[in-house]
C-alpha cells in the first residue's frame, strides 16, 4: 500500500487532492522535482511546487494495540453488564468465546457506522474502590505526523479521569498530551482549561480540561478529543486560511513540529464514568469502559524528504527523495553525504533541503560544504588516505596498486628506513629518498664504500687503498688503532706532547694522506 502526495500546499494538511493535477515521472526533472506537480490555471500549465511530504492517511489502519493489564477485556469468564444510565437493565452480556458477544480491541479500529455498534468492552468495577485501571497504547514503530484531532468514542460515558500520553522514541519515555477530568483540580491539581485558552506563546502547555468528561448520558457527548486543529489556527488562522503562516513556524521551531509528532499513543484510563450519583457499591456492573472508535490521522514524518509511505511487512517506512535514506529520511545516503544532513523545507520554494554527492569511496563518512569555494570536501578520510575525495595517500604512504580505490589496504605504509632516507615519503612505487650511501628501495642497504652504522657511513680504513699509517692497525674498516705518539682518523698525525708547542712534522704526515682532506679547521688556527 502507498499513499501519494498529489497536494496543494492548501491541501496539505487535509490530503485532499486537487483535481487538474498530472503527475510525470521524477526522473527526468532536476533536484526539488519530485515534489511539484503541473497543474492546470488560468495561466495554462504551470508548476506547483509543494512540501515533499506523504499524503495524510488514518493511521489506525498501521498501529499495534496493546492493553495493560492484559486480561482487563471483557468476557473471560463471561460477564453481565448493567445499562449506567438504568441499573435495572442488565441484560448485556460480554462473553469473549462468543463472537457476537466478544468485545476485543480490534472493534475499537473497525469500520464505523455498522449496527448495532461495535466496541471494546473492559471489565467492570468488580474491584471498587480499587481504581479500574487501564492502559491502551497504539505504537506505529514509525514517526507520525498528526493533522487532525484524535477523537475518542466512549460507548460506556467517557471516563471521569483519564490522561491521553504521547512517545516520540518508540515507547521507552512518555509525556502528557491532554489530562481529562471532570474536575482538573481534584483529579490532577490542574487548574482546568480548555484549547481557547492557548496562545501562540502557550500552545506547547499540557492542559487539563473538563470539556469532555461530562453529559455521558446525551449520545452526542459520546466523544473525547485532543484538538489539533485549533493548535494549529493560533498560526493558521481561523478556519487555516493561512497555512504558509503555519509552516513558517514548523520550519523554524523543531519544538513545534515534535509537539505534533509522535511514535505511540497512551490512553490511560483511570476511573470511569459513573453518572450523576455516588458509586452503586452494590451494583459495580454498571461501570466499565467501552470505546467503539478512535480516530488518529497523521502522515508519516519523512523530514520532508519524501512523497510516499509505504506499509509493508507491517512497517510503515518513507519513500526517501533527495539521496536521503532511514525510516524517516534522517540521513544522508552513504556517498551522498555533500552536506550536513537536514529536514526539508514546508515553504514551497526549494531551500537548502538536499545532500549532494560527494564519493569518499568509503573512507569517510563525512563531508563539509565549503560555502566559499562552492566544493565538498570528505572530513576525516580513514585508512591513510587524505585529498577532497580520500582520493590519494597520505604522506608516508603509498598505493597498493594491486587494491581498488575504495579498499580498505589501498594504501601501504612506505616504511622507509628512518636511518638511511631523506624523510619517510616514498614515490608512487613505494621507493624512499636515500641519503648518500645508501640504496635499496627503503633505503636499507649500503652502497660500497659505506657501512651501515645508523645509516650509511663512508668506510675510513682497509688494506688497501686506506691504509692505516705509522703502523696503525685497520679495525672492523671503521677506525684505525694508532700506537702510541699517533694519533687522526688514519693514525697520521704525531700526538702532541705539549699543548703550546705544537707539533712538528704532523702537517706533512697529514699531506700525504691520499683521500683524506686536511681538517682546515684544526692546525693552521694554532699558528697564530
Ligand atoms: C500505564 O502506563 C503508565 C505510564 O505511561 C504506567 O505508569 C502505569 O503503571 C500503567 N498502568 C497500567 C495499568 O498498566
Ligand atoms: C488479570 O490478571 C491478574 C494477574 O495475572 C489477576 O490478578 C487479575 O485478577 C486478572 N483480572 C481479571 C479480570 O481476570
Ligand atoms: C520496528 O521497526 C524496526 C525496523 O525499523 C524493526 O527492526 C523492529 O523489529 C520493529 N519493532 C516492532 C516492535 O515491530
Ligand atoms: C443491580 O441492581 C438492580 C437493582 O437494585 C438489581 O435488580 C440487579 O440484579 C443488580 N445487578 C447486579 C449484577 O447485581
Ligand atoms: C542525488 O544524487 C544524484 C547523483 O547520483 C544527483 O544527480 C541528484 O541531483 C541528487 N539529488 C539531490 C536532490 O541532490
Ligand atoms: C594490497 O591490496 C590487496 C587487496 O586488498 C591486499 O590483499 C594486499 O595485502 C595489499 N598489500 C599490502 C602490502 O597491504
Ligand atoms: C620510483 O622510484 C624508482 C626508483 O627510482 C623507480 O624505478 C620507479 O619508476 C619510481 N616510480 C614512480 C611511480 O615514479
Amino acid at each position: 500500500m502507498r499513499f501519494h502526495f498529489a497536494l496543494t500546499l492548501q491541501a496539505l494538511w487535509t490530503g485532499v487532492c486537487q483535481a487538474a493535477m498530472q503527475h510525470y515521472p521524477a526522473a527526468a526533472w532536476g533536484h526539488y522535482d519530485v515534489c511539484k506537480s503541473q497543474v492546470y490555471s488560468d495561466e495554462g500549465l504551470t508548476w506547483d511546487y509543494m512540501a515533499c511530504q506523504p499524503e495524510a492517511a488514518d493511521m489506525t489502519q498501521y498501529l499495534k494495540v496493546t492493553l495493560d493489564p492484559p486480561n482487563i477485556t471483557c468476557g473471560d469468564p463471561p460477564e453481565t453488564y448493567c445499562a449506567l444510565e438504568n441499573p435495572y437493565m442488565c441484560n448485556n452480556e460480554c462473553d469473549a468465546t462468543t463472537e457476537e458477544l466478544a468485545h476485543p480491541p480490534g472493534l475499537m479500529f473497525d469500520t464505523e457506522g455498522r449496527n448495532p455498534t461495535t466496541f471494546w468492552q473492559s471489565t467492570s468495577w468488580k474491584k471498587y474502590p480499587k481504581p479500574l485501571l487501564v492502559n491502551i497504547t497504539l505504537s506505529w514503530n514509525k514517526t507520525i505526523e498528526l493533522t487532525e484531532d484524535i477523537v475518542l468514542t466512549f460507548e460506556s460515558g467517557r471516563p471521569e479521569q483519564m490522561v491521553l500520553e504521547k512517545s516520540l522514541d518508540y515507547g521507552k519515555t512518555w509525556q502528557p498530551y491532554q489530562f481529562y477530568a471532570t474536575d482538573c483540580l481534584d483529579a490532577f491539581t490542574m487548574e482546568p482549561k480548555t484549547v481557547q485558552d492557548l496562545t501562540q506563546h502557550t500552545l506547547l502547555d499540557i492542559i487539563c480540561t473538563e470539556d469532555y468528561s461530562r453529559g455521558y448520558v446525551w449520545k452526542n457527548d459520546k466523544t473525547v478529543r485532543f484538538e489539533i486543529k485549533d493548535r494549529f489556527a493560533l498560526f493558521a488562522g481561523p478556519r487555516l486560511h493561512n497555512m504558509a503562516s503555519l509552516y513558517g513556524q514548523l520550519d523554524t521551531t523543531k519544538k513545534l513540529r515534535d509537539f505534533f509528532t509522535i511514535t505511540d499513543l497512551r490512553i490511560r484510563l483511570l476511573r470511569p464514568a459513573t453518572g450523576a450519583t455516588m458509586v452503586d457499591e452494590n451494583n459495580l456492573s454498571r461501570y466499565f469502559y467501552a470505546i467503539s472508535d478512535i480516530k488518529v490521522q497523521g502522515r508519516c514524518k519523512c523530514n520532508l524528504h519524501a512523497n510516499s509511505c509505504v506499509y509493508d511487512k507491517e512497517k510503515l517506512s518513507c519513500e526517501c527523495e533527495h539521496n536521503t535514506t532511514g525510516p524517516d529520511c534522517g540521513r544522508c545516503k552513504r556517498n551522498y553525504q555533500g552536506r550536513a544532513w537536514s529536514a526539508g523545507s514546508y515553504l514551497p520554494i526549494p531551500k537548502g533541503t538536499a545532500n549532494i554527492y560527494c564519493e569518499c569511496f568509503g573512507h569517510s563518512n563525512r563531508c563539509s560544504y565549503i560555502e566559499l569555494l562552492n566544493t565538498v570536501i570528505c572530513v576525516s578520510c580513514k585508512h591513510n588516505t587524505r585529498g577532497q575525495h580520500c582520493q590519494l595517500c597520505k604522506l608516508g604512504y603509498y598505493r597498493n596498486a594491486s587494491a581498488e580505490l575504495d579498499d580498505e589496504n589501498v594504501c601501504i605504509e612506505c616504511n622507509c628506513n628512518p636511518y638511511g632516507s631523506v624523510n619517510d615519503r616514498c614515490n608512487g612505487t613505494g621507493f624512499c629518498i636515500c641519503k648518500e650511501g645508501t640504496t635499496g628501495p627503503k633505503c636499507q642497504e649500503c652502497l660500497p664504500g659505506y657501512l651501515w652504522d645508523n645509516g650509511c657511513k663512508s668506510r675510513v680504513c682497509d688494506n688497501e687503498l686506506l691504509r692505516c699509517q705509522n703502523g696503525g692497525t685497520c679495525v672492523s674498516n671503521v677506525r684505525c688503532s694508532c700506537p702510541t705518539g699517533y694519533t687522526g682518523l688514519l693514525c697520521e698525525k704525531r700526538r702532541c706532547e705539549s699543548e703550546l708547542g705544537g707539533c712538528r712534522g704532523s702537517a706533512s704526515s697529514s699531506r700525504s694522506s691520499p683521500s683524506l682532506p686536511s681538517d682546515p679547521s684544526s692546525t693552521p688556527r694554532r699558528r697564530h
